[in-house]
């Protein structure tokens, strides 16, 4: 037999956001385990491989240079993989339904069971195999399901192991994570499985971190944190509306209110709304698997939370509506930011594709920027009607501009200078902060008509 140099060897499948990133810690913590991350996009896997790494985040390359080609590998041989591996995690995506029963709710499984069928198809020997996509629960029992219906001897543990890092803050977020959560079966071989993976995480990770649960309430987990974390951000939004109508300031509310240790300080920045892949996403997956359950009143209640969300971006534009006479026919607006959050160049769900579409409704020119996010506003707003350019210098992009429209926080847009940016702008020139990130009283100093959320805006209008 073929000796290898590597003591155990890990496998996973989907090299996205999530798979990739993750795999490259535990390439990293574990250097004498062979860590192999394969993708059915060959285009992904050739970027992975390249200097050009396909998703930005801070930290990342470093450790991808470090760890690459010594034990940390991008392929597309999922086949040969699959029967080489012995514990693989499945990482692919699982969006939202777009067509049939529960479409726009439930979780589209078709990449998911696809996976299943391959690692059944391919493997010859027994397997640990983990869910690291957030599924809907008792997934795992269908994974079960598929993986035993024709293999004789060959047997398949199937662990769930759900991520909870967040983008532009991943690196961190997996090395040093309030929690790693896997849940397994609780027979003897589902607990053996779990110490496997146990024993991996316990590389880096402190033992009292390394939470183990039932397989079905590590699934269920993963949906209930995210939906509370989006639930946050939705209540601090509904009350943000108060306060613009009473006077109030949500950033004074918001701190009061956060420094009550039982609530606590972190998801309680009022803005523009969540965006991001999953919060919507799994919010609804939620929400259908309640309605599934005959729980309506439970599934309205975290449907509120979608509904609060989008709210916040109508009220958003009405506000520059309204503020701006009435009328965006003609009228040059500078969107700062495309990227659903700071510190990544991801854009799905960003409240600034619903924000830019209403803008063009509206028949106002459109100038988006943004550092890193370019490539990807250009794919998403393709085929939308009306004007629009892509450009990265905030400074140019706002020139000969009637407003600032702030969609993602960028620590860049903190530090601009709005003084020489007022003066290439036309007047009366306004600024819409839907991040509330900028110095507002500063910037209508300058001359602005500043509109933060959920605090008095700052016109002479
Ligand atoms: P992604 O779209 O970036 O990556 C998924 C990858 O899986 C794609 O590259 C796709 O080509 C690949 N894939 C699909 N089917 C495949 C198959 N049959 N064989 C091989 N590869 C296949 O998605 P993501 O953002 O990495 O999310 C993946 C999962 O992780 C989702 O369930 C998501 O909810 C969850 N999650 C995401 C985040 C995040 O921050 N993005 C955080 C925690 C959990
Ligand atoms: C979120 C969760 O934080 C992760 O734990 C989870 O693993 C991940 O979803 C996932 O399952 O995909 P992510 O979407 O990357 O991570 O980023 P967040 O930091 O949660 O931000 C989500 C959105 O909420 C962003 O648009 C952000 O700007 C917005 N947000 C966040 C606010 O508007 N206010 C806040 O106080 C916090």
């Amino acid at each position: 037999m073929k000796k290898t140099k590597f003591k155990k060897k890990i496998l996973c499948i989907g090299a996205g956001y999530v798979g990739a990133p993750s795999m490259v810690m535990i390439a990293c913590k574990c250097p004498d385990y062979k860590v192999t991350v394969v993708d059915i996009n060959p285009q992904r896997i050739a970027a992975w491989n390249s200097g050009q790494l396909p998703v930005y985040e801070p930290g990342l390359e470093k450790i991808v240079n470090k760890t690459r080609g010594r034990n940390l590998f991008f392929s597309t041989d999922i086949e040969n993989q699959i029967a080489e591996n012995d514990i693989i995690f499945v990482c692919v995506n699982t969006p939202t339904k777009t067509f049939g029963a529960g479409a726009g709710q439930a979780a589209d499984l078709q990449y998911w069971e696809k996976t299943a069928r391959q690692i059944l198809e391919y493997s010859q020997s027994s397997k640990i195999v983990i869910e690291k996509s957030t599924l809907p629960i008792k997934t795992a029992l269908a994974m079960e399901r598929i993986l035993t219906s024709g293999k004789g001897d060959i047997t398949f543990d199937v662990l769930s192991n759900p991520e909870f890092m967040a983008e532009g803050t991943a690196m961190n977020d997996l090395e040093n994570p309030d929690r790693v959560l896997i849940g397994s079966r609780e027979t003897k071989s589902g607990l053996a499985a779990r110490e496997e993976l146990v024993e991996i995480y316990s590389r880096w990770v402190p033992a009292e971190k390394i939470i183990t649960s039932n397989i079905w309430s590590a699934e269920l987990s993963k949906l209930v944190a995210n939906a509370f974390l989006a639930q946050r951000v939705s209540s601090i939004n509904s009350i943000s509306a108060l306060c613009e109508k009473a006077d109030a300031d949500i950033s004074e509310v918001a701190r009061a209110v956060g420094t009550d240790s039982r609530i606590g300080s972190k998801f309680l920045r009022a803005g523009i709304g969540f965006g991001g892949s999953c919060f919507k996403k799994d919010i609804l997956n939620l929400v259908y698997l309640c309605r599934f359950y005959s729980l309506p009143e439970v599934a309205d209640y975290w449907e509120s939370v979608v509904k609060i969300n989008e709210y916040q971006q109508d009220r958003f534009i009405a506000n520059v509506l309204q503020s701006m006479f009435n009328t965006l026919a003609g009228k040059k607006i500078c969107v700062l930011g495309f990227a659903f959050k700071a510190d990544t160049a991801d854009t799905r769900e960003s409240p600034a594709i619903n924000i830019t579409r209403k803008l063009l409704a509206e028949h106002a020119e459109v100038v988006i920027s943004d550092p890193k996010a370019l490539d990807n506003a250009a794919i998403d707003l393709d085929g939308a009607e009306g004007q629009i350019s892509y450009v990265e210098d905030p400074y140019r992009a706002a020139g000969g501009c009637h407003a600032l429209v702030i969609m993602t926080d960028w620590d860049l847009y903190r530090k601009l200078d709005y003084g020489k940016i007022y003066r290439s702008m036309v007047k009366p020139a306004f600024i819409f902060d839907g991040r509330n990130i900028i110095d507002h009283r500063k910037c209508f100093e300058i001359g602005f008509n500043v509109f933060p959320i959920g605090k008095p805006p700052l016109t002479r209008l």
